[in-house]
């Protein structure tokens, strides 16, 4: 049996450097729907092209590419035993096709870890991030920083900011947010699959938080 984790939050909540230590900790893989569009912009695909375009204004990169992209994804061999997915799913619509892909994979979504913040804690944490160019390693300049001011600890490539990260961007992504994604909270929560994480506390309280309620559906 395959284990599939939606790790759901606005963002700048954490959900990318939560998703790290989870992946560590259970064997489950990352499947992360921005780091994948990243990464096809780094290689100039057009998948990567077209989503560049709607990542600078902080709008949706459309559904059916980022569903068949997330498709792609989860059916190759390192994810036979599950997934942490995050920012995906991120409208209803993504909600209902991966329900009808994971049951393809004979799967479904086991556990939805919700984690919440204020947009000013949101803010404050994305304006100080600075993420590795190598692995995507992520750091804040004043509650994670690097132990060299620009170099990743673990790979040793250079740190950058990423270019939506500016605040005008940053605020329509928390309305985006708002708006399409939302909806999920009671989407899962009627599913009995919603589990609320008090985003607010430090890296590592929360970790503990999602690892305790992981343990329960994953090794
Ligand atoms: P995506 O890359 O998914 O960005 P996001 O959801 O906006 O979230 P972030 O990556 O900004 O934040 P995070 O929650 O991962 O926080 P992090 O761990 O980095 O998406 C980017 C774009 O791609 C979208 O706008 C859209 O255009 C497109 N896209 C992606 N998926 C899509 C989809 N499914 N459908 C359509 N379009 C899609 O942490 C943030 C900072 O806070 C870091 O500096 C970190 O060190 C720090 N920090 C983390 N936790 C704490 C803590 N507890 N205390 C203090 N600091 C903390
Ligand atoms: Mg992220």
């Amino acid at each position: 049996m395959s284990t599939y984790i939606v790790l759901l939050g606005p963002p700048g909540v954490g959900k990318g450097t939560q998703a790290k230590t989870l992946a560590e900790q259970t064997g489950l893989v990352h499947v992360s729907s921005g780091d994948l569009f990243r990464e096809n912009f780094k290689n100039q695909t057009e998948l990567g092209k077209l989503a560049k375009s709607y990542m600078d204004k902080g709008e949706l990169v459309p559904d059916d590419v980022t569903v068949a992209m997330i498709k792609d994804r989860l059916a190759r061999p390192d994810c036979k035993a599950g997934a942490i997915l995050d920012g995906f799913p991120r409208t209803p619509a993504q909600a209902e096709a991966l329900h009808k892909m994971l049951a393809g994979f004979k799967g479904d979504v086991d556990l939805v870890p919700f984690i919440n913040a204020d947009p000013k804690v949101l803010i404050e944490r994305i304006c100080g991030r600075w993420t590795c160019k190598a692995n995507g390693h992520i750091y804040h300049e004043k509650f994670n920083p690097p132990k060299v001011a620009g170099k990743c600890d673990i790979d040793g490539s250079e740190l950058y900011q990423r270019e939506d990260d500016k605040v005008e961007t940053v605020t329509n992504r928390i309305k985006v947010y708002i708006e399409q994604t939302s909806p999920l909270i009671d989407y899962y929560r009627a599913q009995n699959k919603l589990v609320e994480i008090d985003g607010t506390q430090p890296i590592e309280k929360v970790t503990g938080a999602l690892l305790s309620v992981t343990r329960k559906v994953a090794r």
